[in-house]
């Protein structure tokens, strides 16, 4: 049997240089998808896939995060004196209260590897969930945790979420070697941080969603500083793989890279367009713009 997995990481400390000016004073992962912020995507996929306690490893310019997740009193007494319920709940419902947010600060950007570390003093040794909000995935019925948490409670061993793509971008992701064992999961023989599509092991890249066991820590403790000089989530599991076993797990869905503007455009588009109150009009919109829109 295996342990249920009920702590999850989201790593959130990173500079996002990417969208500066935008992610000067605000973080990232409040970047809104329509109307909801990045990291409230990423907190209701892990609370869909049953997650009691959400670690978030934060620095110095991420105090909305946590504001974001807190009881604004003010705000609801607001909305109340006014009438507006469905808002009300929409502002009060995010976090249950059977479940608990923790706020880690990762002194300085060393790395996703680093940030991940910096839960150890609240994961201990057990097997825990990594979700970078910056990878939006529409799961459809099933979250894309659920389904990497599915797998592991069937394997019982570490897992991560890896989706094909094209050869000339393995220089972005980590990137496995494997042996297929059934369908949509294969055994990783090996990982790769940003290798050249000439060096790349496969076409399969590693997107941010994990699930891994709390011996990671002790790898990640002793991993130098690897590519882009941080320390590399990638080197830790590589090295994790000589002694354990850990599976890749082609998820179902569709994912949305929003740390790049062209992802977020995406997203908002397709978020945009599935939306119950603007699906209708964003549609007749765009048939504007580009009337061979059915
Ligand atoms: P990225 O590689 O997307 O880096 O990090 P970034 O800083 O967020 O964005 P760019 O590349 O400068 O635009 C992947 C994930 O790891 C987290 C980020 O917050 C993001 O969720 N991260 C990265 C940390 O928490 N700490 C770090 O030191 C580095």
């Amino acid at each position: 049997m295996t342990q249920s997995i009920r702590k999850v990481v989201f790593p959130v400390a990173g500079l996002g240089t990417r969208f500066l000016p935008a992610t000067k004073a605000s973080p990232k992962e409040m970047l809104p998808v329509v109307d909801k912020p990045l990291i409230q995507y990423a907190v209701e996929e892990a609370l869909d896939a049953g997650m009691k306690q959400l670690i978030f490893i934060t620095s110095v310019s991420k105090r909305s995060i946590a504001d974001h997740f807190d009881k604004n009193a003010e705000l609801e007494a607001e909305l109340e004196q006014r009438g507006k319920k469905a808002l009300l709940e929409t502002v009060q419902k995010i976090v249950p209260d059977n479940v608990s947010c923790i706020y880690i600060r990762q002194p300085e950007p060393l790395g996703l590897g680093h940030a991940v570390l910096c839960a150890k003093p609240v994961v201990g040794d057990e097997s825990f969930a990594v979700i970078l909000p910056d990878d939006l995935i529409n799961g459809g019925e099933k979250g894309c945790l659920k389904q990497l948490i599915g797998v592991n409670e069937q394997q019982g061993f570490g897992v991560l979420a890896v989706e094909k793509v094209v050869k000339e971008e393995t220089n972005q992701y980590g990137i496995i070697g494997s042996n297929p064992l059934f369908d949509r999961v294969s055994k990783i023989s090996d990982i790769v941080e940003k290798p050249a599509p000439e060096d790349a092991p496969s076409n399969l890249a590693v997107v941010g969603r994990y699930v891994l066991p709390g011996k990671i820590f002790h790898f990640l403790e002793n991993t130098p500083r690897g590519a882009g000089d941080e320390i590399q989530l990638t080197d830790a599991i590589a090295t994790l793989l000589q002694s354990d076993s850990m599976l890749a797990y082609e998820f179902k869905g569709k994912r949305y890279d929003c740390g790049s503007k062209l992802g977020y455009l995406q997203a908002t588009v397709e978020y945009a367009l599935e939306h119950e109150e603007l699906s209708d009009g964003f549609k007749r919109y765009l048939q504007t713009l580009c009337p061979t829109l059915s």
